[in-house]
């Protein structure tokens, strides 16, 4: 078996929640509480869950734009050496922000409105002092070619593209330093559904010319189905379940996977189990105060009073099958729905 590219183990980012005129710490919003997982070079790993779960968080911290309150970020370099990015100082960083970068969200508010594509997409180049010049306008030229843009809108700026133009600027950005880890955060969510499919391809087309590894987040289960060959589900700053994409979506171990899965659109209808439907109505509870034992039983249709919700350590992340791992105390009894491939 192959070395994961990062091996995440134990990783938090507390915030704290601040209160009155002297601004005292009265609690911690658990963004991420707890979490373990790796990624192996040259995958797509999917992370999903609902809105509030973490999923941006935990990408952050992992590129190392926030800083996490405790656990580790093993990443191994091209040499083979393994180094812990949540141990390092500002200054130390450098060398590895270089090679894990982040696609954001949304292209209309994370490109600078007065800056020219020059501008946006030689920045990272010229503040590493890489290039300046017109060595630089040569790598710029030839990144927006390979992303799909003309070289000859090097002097617009960004109010003047679409969308979907943006994001290949975003996505020019993140690659113009060569990158060997890209955290994809939700790239194609902002995007009319006409052009998310461009989008997915030119990634899954990157991918293969630059041998990259993807971090894939999205609260989107047929995109994610469509793009990734591993899927981490979060639920309140916890992996809850990690598999294969196939065999998460046909056979989920954990009843908040279930869930997410039943709003999964299908439309041939013998590929769900209608009876089955599991609906997600409550809230997220609230991360700075989460539930007692397994942050998922004020909603989980399975839950069990005086099991699921005992005080102490909840369920841990368990293998419970080859590749397979989920965070349930009943997931060897629970027989729970999935939803057949539309891919098969
Ligand atoms: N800088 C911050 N200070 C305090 N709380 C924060 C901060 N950033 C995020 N949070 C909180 O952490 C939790 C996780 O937020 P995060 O943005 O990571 O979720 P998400 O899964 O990416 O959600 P979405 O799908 O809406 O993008 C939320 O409760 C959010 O309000
Ligand atoms: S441990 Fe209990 S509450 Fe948590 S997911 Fe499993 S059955 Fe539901
Ligand atoms: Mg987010």
């Amino acid at each position: 078996m192959t070395m994961p590219i990062l091996d995440v183990r134990d990783l938090k980012v507390h915030f704290p929640v601040k209160a009155g005129f002297i601004g005292r710490t009265v609690g911690h919003v658990r963004a991420v509480d707890g979490v373990d997982l790796t990624i192996q070079p040259g995958e797509t790993l999917g992370l999903v869950g609902e809105s509030g779960c973490g999923k941006t968080t935990l990408g952050r911290s992992i590129s190392r734009i926030i800083k996490p309150s405790t656990g580790m970020i093993g990443y191994r370099g091209t040499d083979g050496t393994v180094t812990d990015l949540a141990a390092l100082r500002e200054r130390e960083l450098r060398p590895f922000q270089r090679q894990i970068r982040v696609v954001f969200q949304d292209p209309f508010s994370s490109l600078n409105p007065r800056m020219t594509l020059r501008q946006i997409v030689g920045e990272p180049l010229r503040a590493n002092g890489i290039a300046t010049g017109s060595e630089l306008e040569d790598r710029v030229a030839d990144m927006l070619a390979r992303v799909g843009l003309s070289p000859k809108y090097m002097d617009r700026y960004p109010h003047a593209f679409s969308g979907g133009e943006r994001q290949r600027v975003n996505i020019a950005r993140a690659l113009i330093l060569g990158p060997r880890l890209v955290i994809a955060d939700e790239p194609v969510s902002a995007l009319d559904v006409s052009v998310r499919a461009q989008i997915l391809n030119l990634l899954r087309d990157l991918q293969e010319e630059f041998s990259l590894t993807f971090l894939f987040v999205s609260h989107d289960l047929s995109v994610v189905e469509s793009v990734c060959d591993r899927v981490a589900v979060m639920y309140l700053g916890k992996i809850v379940e990690l598999a294969e994409t196939a065999e998460l979506y046909a056979s989920p171990r954990h009843p908040y996977t279930e869930a997410l899965l039943s709003a999964v659109p299908r439309p041939d209808p013998r590929l769900r189990d209608v009876g089955r439907r599991v609906r997600l109505t409550d809230d997220l509870p609230d991360p700075s105060n989460p539930p007692a034992g397994c942050y998922f039983h004020t909603r989980c249709p399975y839950a069990v009073a005086g099991v699921c919700d005992v005080s102490g350590q909840g369920p841990v992340l368990d293998g419970i099958g080859p590749g397979h791992h989920a965070a349930c105390l009943r997931s060897d009894e629970l027989s729970l729905a999935g939803v057949a491939s539309e891919l098969a």
